[in-house]
């Protein structure tokens, strides 16, 4: 049997301790399923560009996009007040890999964990494709006589026919592919009169050959209300980069917090970079505090993308019975450290009938 090869990226701060205990699933995984797994550490992060002052070289490049898929913790640390090697490494990785969708699914797995009084689990439920490779992400713009009381920073929003026309193509089918027939666009073409309109006009023109598709517009800011108010009435949000960003952090909570959120950068046929949606946390870094759901939650959706669907729903049944028995961080009410939380998963992966 081939050999699956993983790339892990820890990162910065609490990525290093979360994708640790994912990484550590990953070969529970593999254990179980009775495949062989290979995964081989990067030291791209912060600590590394200080010391070196290399971000992401172009030889760690070439060599990542041979492996099958990529697993990154977070990238962020007040050592580098600039971003500089997050910009590289995170975004340069999106960018470069050409990975157009970020997919982050919004699931409540226990209702004890969901701020809204009276919410089932089956009331949140449902996935932001985010668009991934440009809007106000595209680093266009530039300062005018910065540092003066005249100073000028401009950051342009590019949207192109291509990148907006592929993630939406790519919403509606993955809304027939999952089985779901409901699909939600999210813009500001109200103010936005030139970037959103090629966004609403896209839209109408690939609604109209999904007609079994049942298609909808929000302004992002009602949108933001409505996943307050009736989460429920959401299957797929598709959106631009800027405001994917935030409704996924908005959507995290309803989940129960960013410590679950767990995230995917795809461009079908290639690689995918798989990653908990939430950062470093530097405060929370080294103390052995930070939840690795989100990071085991992402590598299951590593494992589904690579072909292991069945190994991919232990992990997921794995922390849904962690949350059930109370066996979790202190961010869900539970007494545990990441370790100890990370065994507890791992014990109910290799445990499962
Ligand atoms: P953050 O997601 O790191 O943390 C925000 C808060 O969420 C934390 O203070 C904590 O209370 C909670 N939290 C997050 N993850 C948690 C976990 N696993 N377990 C328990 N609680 C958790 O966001 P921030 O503080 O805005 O950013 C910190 C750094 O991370 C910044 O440098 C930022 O740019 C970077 N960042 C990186 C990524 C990434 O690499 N994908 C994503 C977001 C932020
Ligand atoms: C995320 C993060 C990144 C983003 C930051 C760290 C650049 O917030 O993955 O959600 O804005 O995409
Ligand atoms: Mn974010």
């Amino acid at each position: 049997m081939a050999t699956y090869r993983i790339a892990w990226l820890p990162g910065d701060g609490i990525g290093i301790e979360v994708t640790r205990e994912a990484v550590a699933a990953l070969r529970a995984a593999a254990a179980v399923g009775g495949w062989p797994l290979e995964i081989e550490e990067f030291p791209y992060g912060a600590e590394h560009y200080l010391k070196t002052g290399e971000t992401l070289p172009q030889a760690g490049f070439d060599r990542l996009r041979t492996f099958d898929a990529i697993l990154l913790g977070a990238l962020g640390d007040p050592r580098v007040p600039d971003h500089r090697h997050a910009a590289d490494i995170l975004l340069g990785l999106r960018f470069r890999l050409d990975l157009y969708v970020n997919l982050r699914p919004i699931r409540l797995l226990d209702e004890r964990l969901c701020p809204l009084k009276g919410r089932a689990a089956r009331d949140v439920d449902f996935v932001i494709l985010r668009e991934n490779t440009e809007g106000l992400y595209a680093g266009v713009g530039g300062n005018f006589k910065k540092g003066t009381p005249d100073e000028v920073a401009l950051q342009e929003d590019v949207n192109t026919r291509k990148g907006v026309e592929r993630i939406l193509r790519y919403a509606f089918a993955f809304v027939r592919s999952s089985g779901r027939r409901r699909l939600v666009m999210a813009d500001k073409s109200n103010a936005l009169v030139h970037a959103h309109d090629l966004w609403q006009r896209a839209f109408r023109e690939i609604a109209a050959e999904h007609e079994d598709i049942e298609t909808s517009h929000q302004f992002v800011d009602a949108l933001a209300m409505q996943m307050v108010k009736d989460p429920s009435q959401f299957e797929v949000i598709v959106t631009c980069n800027m405001f994917g960003d935030i409704l996924s952090d908005l959507g995290a909570q309803l989940q129960g917090g960013l410590g679950l959120a767990a995230s995917a950068n795809l461009h079908p046929g290639r690689i995918g970079l798989y990653e908990p949606v939430h950062g470093s946390a530097p405060r929370h870094a080294g103390r052995d505090i930070a939840n690795p759901m989100g990071a085991v939650l992402s590598a299951a959706l590593l494992l589904r993308e690579i072909g292991r669907p069945d190994e991919a729903g232990r992990l997921e049944s794995a922390v849904a019975a962690c949350i059930h028995d109370g066996r979790t961080t202190r961010d869900l009410g539970g007494t545990l450290g990441t370790r100890a939380a990370g065994q507890e998963i791992r014990r109910r992966v290799l445990s499962q009938g």
